[in-house]
């Protein structure tokens, strides 16, 4: 019986086999490789010291993914695959709905029809939208402010419709805040194509050199230094959170959410100075306009995913850092150098 994963090779799909596979379970990974390269699979079974299949398919060719239930046991699903940048999603929005909606509803068509009712999806902060207040727990109202949440948000409703049409499936929707960090090892992390659009990423090129200055987008927000606040989560607790999740759809059926993040916001100027503090590396930076579409806080309650699942996040602000920056520091360019090293 295996474990199947889609987006395994990604930014945190990949992060999550590395557990799996240290738990013990097997795992069969699909991916399309759109936003990730196949060295990052290599490097999770080099880590690892396990082997496992893994499809090169996209999750809206039905006909190839049919061939993946069909040779394979499958007992449950993590489904990270996804189109994730919310500014690209503003401007090709029928891709990114065609994409994370029909992917998704394709996948859960031949679930139904091989019977595999198990499912964890990767779902997002971003549903909240902008909260009344923080701490934010799941019984929050949402809403969602551009078509990445929106798809994110659709998935959640289309999800709760199947378990309401059929109670033998069993589902965790898993709301990330804003995961950040690398495999201790340095080997795995996060490789944005292009420039990064997310805080962490930004900082880690500018602290190699990449990139000169940090723009800090507006400093006039409701927060204790005007810098917008962020619930920063290890992407291996939050890699660990999916076995907790998983362990909980295997062993009874509903469909429910949990916030996976640590419960403590701290602001872009924070995370500035733990950075420079954990790698001696100056972050030179402007503050510039507000990004449209952000929000001054957003922060979760993560008590139900601690009392529900058993899952708490242990790694602190500067293990994040630090962590990623042993990533880039090893890996300049991402997974390519690897490939260049061989050409
Ligand atoms: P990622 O882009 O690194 O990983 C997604 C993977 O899915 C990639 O390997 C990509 O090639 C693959 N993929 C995309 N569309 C596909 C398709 N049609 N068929 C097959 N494979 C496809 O992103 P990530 O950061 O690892 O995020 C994983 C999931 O978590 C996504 O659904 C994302 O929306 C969600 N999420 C991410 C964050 C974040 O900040 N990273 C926050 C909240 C939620
Ligand atoms: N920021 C900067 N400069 C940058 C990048 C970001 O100042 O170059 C600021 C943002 O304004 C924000 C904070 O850093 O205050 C964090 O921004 P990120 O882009 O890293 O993260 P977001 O909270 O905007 O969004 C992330 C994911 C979304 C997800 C959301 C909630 O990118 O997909 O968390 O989970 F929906």
């Amino acid at each position: 019986m295996a474990i199947l994963v889609t987006g395994g090779a990604g930014y945190i799909g990949s992060h999550t086999c590395i557990e799996l596979l240290n738990s013990g379970y097997e795992i069969i990974v699909v991916d399309n490789f759109s936003n990730s390269k196949p060295e990052a699979l290599k490097r999770v079974s080099e880590l690892t010291k396990k082997s496992f299949k893994s499809y090169n398919v996209d999750l809206l060719d039905q006909v190839t993914l049919e061939k993946v239930f069909f040779e394979n046991h499958i007992e449950s699903v993590i489904h990270f695959a996804g189109l994730k940048a919310v500014g690209e999603s503003v401007e090709t929005p029928l891709r990114y709905y065609h994409n994370n909606i029909t992917g998704t509803v394709v996948l859960c068509e031949l679930m139904q029809k091989y019977n595999v009712k198990k499912l964890v999806f990767s779902s997002s902060a971003t549903v909240y939208g902008t909260p009344k207040y923080v701490p934010i727990t799941e019984d929050f109202s949402l809403q969602s402010i551009n078509p990445y949440g929106r798809t994110k948000l659709m998935i959640e409703e289309i999800l709760r419709d199947l378990h309401l049409s059929d109670d033998n499936w069993s589902i965790a929707l898993l709301r990330y805040f804003n995961p950040i960090g690398a495999h201790e090892s340095g080997r795995i992390g996060e490789d944005p194509n292009g420039i990064p659009n997310n805080l962490m990423p930004y900082i880690t090129q500018v602290a190699i050199g990449k990139r000169e200055n940090l723009n800090i987008f507006g400093k006039d927000y409701n927060t204790h230094d005007g810098t917008g606040v962020r619930d920063y989560v290890h992407v291996v607790d939050l890699a660990k959170g999916h076995l907790k999740a998983l362990e909980k759809i295997i062993n009874s059926t509903g469909i429910d959410a949990f916030n996976l993040g640590t419960g403590i916001g701290y602001s872009v100027l924070d995370v500035v100075k733990i950075y420079e503090n954990v790698t001696s590396r100056k972050i030179p930076y402007n503050f510039t306009h507000r990004r449209s579409g952000d929000i001054d806080k957003c922060y979760a309650d993560p008590t139900k995913a601690n009392k529900e699942l058993g899952w708490k996040a242990s790694k602190n602000l500067e293990d994040m850092c630090r962590d990623s920056w042993r990533w880039q520091k090893n890996n300049p360019e991402g997974y390519n150098e690897e490939i260049k090293e061989k050409i």
